[in-house]
């Protein structure tokens, strides 16, 4: 491939997030309020042959990474389809999702025949109780998808948990032998104030050097490292298979390093999952636009990438629901 794309800092970026749709089947309260969007009409949405479209002039451009994200993205139909005609997009190297699993058990093995090669699922607690409260949902849904997920050859899953005070803090030590237990691999997050919705994330925000720390006491942690595009940095629990990463965007936030952009499913690209820079790629897809006048579109929009997040200075700007770009 001769093309690359680099924005104004020098940053490579190669890794496509990609909503495929804004709809959710749970409700988690810092990601999506309830009713929201339920009845947008999917004539916004792009179609496949659209994002295939999207996605083959950024593979062009030197995207080797693809990331299924929603809203929930097995709630799109066919989406097993999608991800076929992805993995068959010249250049793409790496497809894989981010979902809560509810309903990996009917769809893990058409996923992993359509080529989606890794999976990382959100689970923050549990207890029943607990996930009723964070989701609306039912805990059982997850913990069956994921071992449908195990069971169709899906090695290592990765498990996603934000991390809050007062709702889930005092269960790291849980998840970890949970991990340890069925061989998957765990991921802190320290959580984000985007959206409405992620109005509370300054009070329930927990800095995750202190998770590290306390779980440095009960054990050996090593210097890890685990295949994967985002911005997790691992440790190896000494004695076990387990590897945790942390992701912690307010302590330590990784925008020198960052290598991605995220497509939402009306067709617009945002540039950075804490700003609103964005470009529309709608009117382009439908109106007739060369691949040429695509890939320029796609530089164009890149200038746009804006250096860095800014949740500390601005804890309270409202960036968009986390639901239109999965995280
Ligand atoms: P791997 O390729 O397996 O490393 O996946 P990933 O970490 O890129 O994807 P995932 O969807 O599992 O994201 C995990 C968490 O990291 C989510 O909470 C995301 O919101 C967060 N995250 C991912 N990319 C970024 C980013 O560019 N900026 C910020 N601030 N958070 C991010
Ligand atoms: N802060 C941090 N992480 C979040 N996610 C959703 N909303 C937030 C937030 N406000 C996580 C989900 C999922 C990932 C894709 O994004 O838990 O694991
Ligand atoms: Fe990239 Fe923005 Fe995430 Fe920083 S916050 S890593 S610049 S997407």
């Amino acid at each position: 491939m001769d093309e690359q794309l680099t924005d104004r800092f020098g940053r490579r970026i190669e890794y496509v997030r990609l909503s495929v749709t804004d709809r959710c089947d749970l409700r988690c309260f810092y990601c999506m309020p309830k009713g929201f969007r339920d009845f947008e009409e999917p004539a916004e949405w792009l179609t496949f042959d659209e994002i295939e479209r999207l996605i083959g002039a950024f593979a062009r451009l030197g995207t080797r990474r693809v990331r299924l994200t929603g809203g929930e993205p097995l709630v799109r139909r066919n989406l097993p389809e999608l991800a076929a005609r992805l993995t068959d997009v010249a250049g793409i190297e790496d497809l894989s999702m981010s979902t809560n699993a509810t309903r990996l058990d009917k769809h893990a093995e058409a996923l992993r025949a359509a080529g989606v090669a890794r999976i990382n699922v959100s689970l923050d607690t549990l207890r029943p109780e607990v996930f009723k409260q964070v989701t609306g949902g039912k805990l059982d849904k997850v913990i069956s998808g994921l071992m449908a997920a195990k069971a169709a050859g899906y090695h290592p899953i990765k498990i996603n948990m934000v991390v809050m005070k007062g709702v889930n803090e005092d269960e790291v030590e849980a998840m970890v032998d949970f991990c340890i237990e069925h061989d998957f691999t765990l991921r802190f997050i320290e959580t984000m104030p985007v959206g409405d919705t992620g109005r509370n994330a300054t009070s329930q925000y927990v800095d995750l050097q202190d998770v590290k720390a306390r779980l440095a006491e009960r054990f050996e942690l090593l210097p890890g490292v685990m295949p994967g595009g985002g911005p997790a940095r691992y440790v190896q629990v000494a004695g076990t298979d387990l590897r945790i990463g942390f992701i912690t965007p307010i302590s330590q936030h990784f925008c020198e390093t960052c290598n991605r952009v995220r497509l939402a499913v009306d067709g617009t690209l945002y540039m950075c999952l804490g700003q609103e820079h964005s470009y529309d790629f709608k009117p382009l897809l439908r109106g007739g636009a060369s691949d040429d006048e695509l890939e320029a579109a796609i530089r164009a929009a890149i200038e746009l990438k804006p250096e860095r997040h800014e949740f500390i200075e601005k804890p309270d700007q409202v960036i968009r629901f986390m639901s239109m770009t999965g995280g």
